[in-house]
């Protein structure tokens, strides 16, 4: 199914701004064909294209994906330096097609731990499809939110021993100004979180930002993952009520 008229229009009302996903199950889907592990990743990016492209035409305004965390350097070598190489092949192939559709490439996460090619195309593609306005597309790289949040508490300490701030002045404003969401503004936090391949966690992803934030799980593995899915996914996400801890008017 293509994201026809019908669809948009049935879906239109209640679109979530900002939508994460945990691109989960692309190891298991090359076992299950007897492929090497990174087959999986190789088409998982296939897929990040198609997502992408149907995200915006939806009306997403960011989406966020989980790429690489810090825990994946853990992997074995040649997996992660397949993942490495993966926004490269990426950026190289896309990013003419993400400027003309008005994409703005984005990443959260430690881009200078990133080897020094991955950084270089990473700088580029954001530098190039700078003008975009139509979504955000926030690869998370190198990410993990006890890292986020322990950079986060330093910088703050590090403003209030430079007197720039006293404790007092510590608020959940401030908070967000210190993470690596901040660039996001009122749009940090995800509406709705998005997980693959059945695994029902959180990973150390954006734990800050989805404390309101809808988790929705689905039992396809990333490399099966296509758009008729997604919008089954976001329409199981509008059906959910939401009070951010009020009560029903
Ligand atoms: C988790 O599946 C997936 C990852 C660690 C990598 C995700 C990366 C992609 C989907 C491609 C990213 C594309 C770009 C452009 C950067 P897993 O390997 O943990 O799967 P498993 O749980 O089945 O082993």
């Amino acid at each position: 199914m293509k994201i026809t008229q019908k669809v948009q229009t049935e879906l239109n009302d209640n679109i979530p701004k900002h939508v994460a996903i945990i691109m989960d199950g692309n190891g298991r889907w090359a076992q299950k064909k007897f492929l090497p592990r990174v087959a999986g990743h190789k088409r998982g990016m296939e897929v990040v294209k198609t997502i992408t492209k149907s995200a915006s035409k939806l009306g997403i305004k960011v989406l966020t994906l989980y790429a690489f965390s810090t825990e994946n350097w853990k992997r074995p070598q040649d997996e992660v330096s397949f993942l490495m190489k993966l926004p490269i092949t990426f950026f190289d192939k896309f990013v003419p097609e993400l400027v003309e559709e008005g994409i703005q490439v984005r990443v959260t996460g430690n881009i200078a731990g990133l080897p020094a090619a991955t950084q270089q195309s990473v700088q580029k593609a954001i530098a190039d499809t700078a003008n975009g306005t139509k979504m955000i597309l926030n690869f998370a790289l190198n990410y993990g939110s006890r890292d986020e949040i322990t950079q986060m508490v330093q910088a703050i300490a590090t403003d209030i021993a430079h007197k720039k701030l006293t404790i007092d002045e510590i608020d959940e404003k401030v908070i967000n100004q210190h993470l690596q969401t901040n660039f996001l503004g009122e749009l940090s936090d995800p509406d709705v979180l998005i997980r693959t391949s059945g695994e029902e966690r959180i990973s150390n992803f954006l734990l800050w930002q989805i404390a309101y934030s809808e988790l929705v799980f689905t039992d396809t593995l990333w490399p099966d993952f296509n758009e008729q899915i997604f919008i089954e996914l976001i329409k199981e996400y509008q059906k959910r009520d939401r009070r951010f801890g009020a009560i029903k008017k």
